[in-house]
């Protein structure tokens, strides 16, 4: 499970391949170099450069472990109540420490990986994974204390010059439910874009932002979603969020669950949007995922499939995820959606059985999450 070697110096160097490094194997036996990891897109790829994004950020993670203290007693009207049922008894701090002994759970550990300007990384997992916890972790919103491992961007800690390059959309949509699309927009512009711009401009990319995500058509609805108030559907809404966060253009752009509850279309739609900005625009783009369709699969560029256990089972390429679990002994037909495979993987459902079981072959680590 030990990840190739991550430089933190914010440079184009080189990149993990597979966390899910089975003991005594050689995750790369063929030698080649991860081609999406050590150079900038190409143009033959369809990439264009980088140099789009004018602050272009390189999130490398490494070995991140994120720990909660759970048991733990918190004075609240539930203590209050048991407390004066028991005489008053049951709420001291003795008593407290004896019935719920504070214990340490780890939600995820050992995740590395590396994502570069250009590139889009998805994260899978069963529900209840991690994924959003990494996510949030990346994006510098997790408290330091129950955090470890190291998160650089450029090389560097997480920052204000960093959070304010960084977008993030988070799995529930938080927007006021009775402004129009366009006043969201509009309103959101006037707020976050530099005061150096003019208003003219602001609202021209309010309205650029509108037609880049198909909200035109919507422009003068109202968001809704409270009591009384009906408004757009959860694929606008979602449109809509992302859209805020497009706004600012950041650099790094984080994205919990995107396309949760959309028909596929919208889906590929919103994912097609995200591969424009990075492959496009240079953008550094992270979304987590619960079970894309195979033509979502195909757009990313690179992929972290967590175990229900919160740790990684395959850091790699997309495109190479297929191959790789065929090399160790989870062969499936071709025409099976990556995706689809991997969840499986990830829940402890083979579809194959692992032909060579034992410590010493590769697929011994995997098949320690089917036991
Ligand atoms: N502060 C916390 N205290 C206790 N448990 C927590 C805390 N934060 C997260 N967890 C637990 O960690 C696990 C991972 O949560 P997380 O939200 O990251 O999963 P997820 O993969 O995003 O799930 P989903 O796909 O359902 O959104 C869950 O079991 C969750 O209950
Ligand atoms: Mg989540």
């Amino acid at each position: 499970m030990a990840p190739q070697e991550l430089h933190d110096d914010g440079k184009h160097k080189e990149a993990p391949t597979s966390t899910c490094t089975p003991p005594g194997s050689n995750s790369n036996p063929s030698g080649a170099v991860h081609p999406t990891t050590s150079s900038p897109p190409s143009d033959a790829s369809g990439h264009r450069p980088a140099a789009a994004n004018p602050f272009p950020l390189v999130l490398k993670f490494e070995e991140v472990v994120y720990k909660v203290k759970v048991g733990q007693a918190t004075e609240g009207w539930c203590t209050r109540v048991v407390s004066s049922a028991c005489g008053g008894r049951a709420g001291t701090r003795k008593n407290k420490a004896a019935a719920l002994p504070p214990r340490e759970k780890t939600i995820i550990s050992g995740m590395s990986g590396a994502v570069r300007p250009g590139e889009m990384l998805a994260m899978l997992g069963p529900s209840g994974s991690g994924k959003t916890t990494l996510l949030t972790a990346l994006g510098g919103r997790h408290r330091h204390a129950l955090l470890s491992g190291k998160i650089t961007y450029n090389g560097q800690p997480f920052s204000g010059a960093v959070k304010r390059r960084t977008g993030f959309v988070t799995q529930h949509d938080v927007l006021y439910p009775h402004l129009t699309v366009s006043e969201t927009l509009w309103y959101t512009a006037l707020l976050r874009l530099p005061r150096a711009l003019g208003a003219g401009e602001k609202r021209a990319q309010a309205e650029a932002v509108a037609r880049e995500l198909g909200l035109t058509k919507v422009a003068h609805s109202m968001v809704g979603g409270v009591r009384g108030v009906r408004g757009l559907s959860g694929g606008e809404r979602k449109r809509v969020s992302i859209g805020l966060e497009m706004l600012v253009d950041p650099s790094l752009l984080l994205l919990d669950e995107p396309t949760s509850g959309l028909d596929s279309t919208t889906a590929a739609r919103i994912v097609g949007t995200l591969r424009r900005m990075a492959a496009g625009g240079g953008r550094t783009v992270v979304v987590t995922i619960h079970q894309p369709s195979s033509r979502l699969y195909h757009m990313f560029d690179k992929v972290l499939l967590l175990s229900a256990e919160g740790r990684p089972i395959y850091y790699g390429r997309a495109a190479d995820a297929l191959s790789y679990f065929a090399s160790v002994g989870f062969a499936s037909p071709l025409s099976v959606n990556p995706a689809d495979l991997m969840l499986d993987l990830a829940n402890g459902m083979p579809r194959t059985t692992p032909p060579h079981p034992s410590p010493h072959h590769p697929s011994y680590s995997l098949s320690l999450y089917f036991s």
